[in-house]
């Protein structure tokens, strides 16, 4: 079922989400069908439970298949990971734009790790162990910091760097809805 997206503003968005601690579950196999039927129909690069409501660790992201939201950016694999951990691999940071179906309609600019190492489990119990760098790495960081009630805008330094995307990009196609 699609469900609506919490906006900036929501308390609930603020809230540290609370590890999930049993898997393969009718309730986990529910929300994570949610999620992608939601992240789908927003053209979402990723989405996080707490950004629906729930507050879980949970997130899921990737496409197998260019995102129509970020063209150029290359595909990151489909993936759901719950209870993550992110480790930096070393202090290498990168400066991005990064938008958010909790912020519709602006990008704002953000350094996140370059390359991390990230851990976790998929819906089944199954722990998932991987390294990342690039767009694949701040897709990771961005989904998880809604875990921690984190939104992009907090974590940007430079605030000229932070606008509507029909301002900003104008090329993108998808303004209306993002
Ligand atoms: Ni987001």
């Amino acid at each position: 079922m699609i469900r609506p997206i919490l906006k900036m503003g929501e308390p609930s968005l603020l809230l540290a989400s609370a590890s999930v601690e049993h898997f393969d579950t009718p309730e986990l196999h529910a929300l994570l069908i949610d999620l992608e039927e939601t992240m789908q129909a927003a053209n979402g690069a990723g989405i996080a439970a707490p950004q629906i409501g729930v507050n879980l660790q949970v997130v899921i992201f990737g496409s197998d298949r260019t995102n129509p939201r970020y063209p150029d950016a290359p595909v990151v694999p489909k993936t759901v990971l719950i209870n993550p951990v992110i480790t930096p691999l070393d202090d290498k940071a990168e400066e991005a734009w990064e938008g958010c179906l909790s912020v519709p309609g602006m990008r704002g600019s953000v350094v996140r790790s370059l390359r991390i190492h990230y851990a976790g489990f998929d819906q089944f119990g199954t722990p998932i162990e991987r390294e990342a760098e690039g767009f694949h790495a701040r897709v990771v960081q961005h989904e998880c910091d809604h875990l921690w009630g984190i939104l992009y805008p907090m974590r940007i330094r430079d605030m000229s760097k932070f606008g509507f995307t029909s301002v900003l990009f104008p090329e993108l196609d998808d303004n209306a809805d993002d």
